[in-house]
């Protein structure tokens, strides 16, 4: 038990959430929702032409997120789920064992259950957060057919790494990208990469057009067959060559999407700015550990986790994350729990994973979002040094 010496009583004393005085007189949101004017506007015109379905607008959208994340194709879809869906469905049979990061959301493992395969849990690499290789390679079976991992946070996977393990044991690779447009690695676009990446418009992304999502390759066969997918197999106009779903994108979607492509660059640079302005100032408080972008690897931020040294603090992350938002901080966990820790995958779990239990107790996120001021970054900055102080040992 930590005995609580008169100092740290006065620190604790201090904080707002025991009715001190907060360092921000005003809530840090931890996202912005940002639609300009030039988004509202092209969604309006698609509204006025009458012509809502998928068209014209989807097709821009895609060839310049194509361009943009350095893929061959990029096919447009109702959201990431949808988008991971089309690539599993088409690189991924049922009965197959897939590698699957235990340290993700939902998504990326229950469509596969969906798909009809086993996701075989790995464990995040105590580091990058990213799916641990060693440990992907140790659960290869000769049922395995496919690899798929999650650029957690926005911080890209080792690409390397993943292509060796395919190459040496004939597997697909499926990157949910979800949360890590524009991210790269080796200086080339997430979209160069694997068999597919998928991505998602959710607003909190760090683009979104409402609800929206996309795939990428460099496959032209897998291309066109994505597209069929996506609308009911349909190759020529009533002409169903497959069977498919309806995961079409809307125009207005997409006109949203292509006016928000133009600024992602300048968002993202954004975000990059305010992740090392974050890090500088959390590297000088004892007991809280900055994110670390994988080597070769261009981060996005899409989110900026820092991790506690539960050791170093007589608090648990939850009352540390309520001390910081009385504070004036909002703060996120993504997630509470490892994939291995959720009731609807209990069937296909035959151990729970020490790393990815780690980070459910130990990460809490931070705003890093583009719209942030440089007042309100040295806000979260005094806000985590006067709580970790507080509740250091
Ligand atoms: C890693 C990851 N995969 C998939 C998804 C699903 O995307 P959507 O909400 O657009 O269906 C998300 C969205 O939160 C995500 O973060």
């Amino acid at each position: 038990m930590h005995e609580q010496t008169a100092s740290s009583a006065d620190a604790i004393a201090s904080l707002a959430v025991k009715g001190g005085v907060a360092v921000s007189p005003q809530t840090i949101p931890i996202i912005k929702v940002d639609i300009t004017d030039d988004d509202i506007e092209a969604a309006v015109a698609v509204l006025r032409s009458g012509m809502l379905a998928q068209g014209p607008r989807v097709a821009e959208f895609e060839e310049r997120f194509a361009a943009l994340t350095g893929a061959r194709h990029a096919i447009a879809c109702a959201n990431g789920t949808c988008a991971l869906q089309l690539a599993y469905e088409l690189l991924i049979e049922p009965g197959d064992e897939v590698l699957c990061p235990a340290w993700t959301y939902i998504a990326t493992a229950s469509m596969l259950v969906a798909r009809g395969a086993k996701p075989i849990f790995v464990d995040a690499d105590p580091e990058t957060y990213c799916i641990d290789l060693e440990d992907a390679r140790r659960k290869i079976t000769p049922r395995t057919t496919a690899i798929a991992t999650t650029l957690i946070y926005g911080n890209p996977v080792d690409m390397e790494g993943v292509e060796n393990l395919a190459v040496e044991h004939e597997l697909s690779v499926i990157h949910d990208a979800a949360q890590a447009h524009l991210a790269t690695f080796g200086g080339r676009g997430i979209g160069a990469f694997g068999d597919c990446a998928t991505y998602s418009f959710y607003p909190t992304k760090n683009m979104t057009c409402g609800e929206g999502g996309m795939v990428t390759t460099n496959d032209d066969d897998l291309a066109s067959r994505i597209r069929a997918f996506r609308s009911h197999g349909e190759t020529e106009k009533y002409l169903h060559t497959s069977i498919g779903y309806n995961y079409r994108m809307t125009d207005v979607e997409g006109a949203m999407g292509a006016s928000q492509l133009k600024r992602l660059a300048n968002v993202t640079a954004q975000r990059r700015r305010n992740a090392s302005r974050l890090t500088e100032m959390v590297s000088g408080i004892e007991g809280l550990v900055a994110p670390r972008t994988t080597p070769g690897g261009e981060h996005v931020f899409h989110l900026y986790a820092i991790r506690l040294d539960l050791d170093r603090f007589s608090c648990t992350r939850d009352e540390f994350i309520d001390a910081l938002r009385a504070e004036g901080v909002a703060c996120a966990v993504h997630y509470p729990r490892s994939l291995t820790r959720q009731p609807a995958f209990e069937a296909y779990v035959t151990e729970h994973l020490p790393v990815s239990d780690h980070l459910a107790r130990a990460l809490f996120c931070v705003p890093v979002h583009h719209a942030l001021e440089g007042g309100q970054l040295d806000f979260v900055g005094a806000a985590l040094a006067k709580v970790a102080d507080a509740y250091r040992i």
